[in-house]
């Protein structure tokens, strides 16, 4: 890694919500004939840079995507495995993130994780419910299809009981529905690892995102990595469907 000095980023050309999907941990750790665990407990370090650089320069969104609905299927050794990690983690650093001011939550089925996961994850969003230096959202059990199928239940139940008109959902009444309602849309999501797809993750709300593959496995994904990962997008031309007149006047004359 270079030593030059990290680039700093003027905060309004900041995104205001990044997402990341924390990959590789397992191909890092084959990589070094290590347990694929290793990997996982190496990625998990690397979580508290990037919500540290969040915290420095004023990001107030941070989604990773520690646990997909789809990882159920991987060994139950490595799932329990990354359950008691998680455990581990957060019991590890929950002093440190509540002198930060991070309020923690969680998108997904949490009601679905074994209570060792899920009453101190509770414990730990009610004590840090107050904190505004940072969301720190972690998306656990979560998959963007299931959310979306909640939220079409949750209008579906409004309509049958006279809540709602069917002719009054929109974007508003879908939004308000989903699990990150209130939040801004990610504006950047960062994936590791070299692959370049969403693998369910916030798929509605990335609709506008900016996509940003880095090469590095999760385990070395540095605060430089993710300054790189910023300033990519900072470079990136936003139009919103709009032409780039449009967002530029000054090209105009
Ligand atoms: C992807 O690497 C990573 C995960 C499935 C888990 C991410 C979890 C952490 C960073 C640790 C913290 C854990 C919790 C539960 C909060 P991969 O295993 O898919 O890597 P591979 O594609 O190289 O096999």
């Amino acid at each position: 890694m270079s030593t030059e000095p990290l680039p700093t980023i003027n905060p309004a050309d900041l995104p205001k919500h990044v997402g990341i999907i924390m990959d590789g941990n397992g191909r890092w750790a084959s990589a070094r004939k290590l347990p694929r665990l290793e990997g996982h407990r190496r990625g998990a370090e690397r979580i508290f840079d990037v919500v540290d650089s969040c915290i420095d320069q004023g990001i107030k969104n941070l989604t990773l995507f520690a646990f997909s609905v789809e990882n159920w299927k991987r060994p139950e050794e490595e799932v329990n495995g990354l359950f008691k990690l998680g455990e581990w983690v957060l019991r590890a650093n929950l002093s440190r993130l509540l002198k930060r001011k991070v309020r923690l939550r969680v998108i997904g089925d949490l009601e679905a994780m074994p209570d060792f996961v899920k009453i101190p994850l509770k414990e730990a969003i009610a004590a840090s419910a107050e904190n505004d230096a940072l969301n720190l959202i972690v998306a656990l059990n979560y998959g963007a299809r299931q959310e979306v199928t909640l939220a079409a239940q949750k209008l579906a139940q409004d309509v049958a009981s006279g809540k709602l008109k069917p002719e009054d959902v929109n974007w508003q009444s879908i939004e308000s529905r989903l699990q990150t309602s209130g939040l801004p849309d990610p504006d950047l999501i960062i994936r590791t690892s070299g692959e370049s797809r969403l693998s369910n993750f916030l798929l509605l709300q990335s609709a506008y995102a900016e996509i940003v593959i880095v090469k590095a496995h999760w385990p070395d994904f540095t605060k430089e990595e993710f300054q790189a990962a910023l300033l990519e997008f900072t470079k990136r031309e936003r139009r919103f469907g709009m032409t780039r007149e449009q967002i530029q006047p000054t090209l105009k004359s």
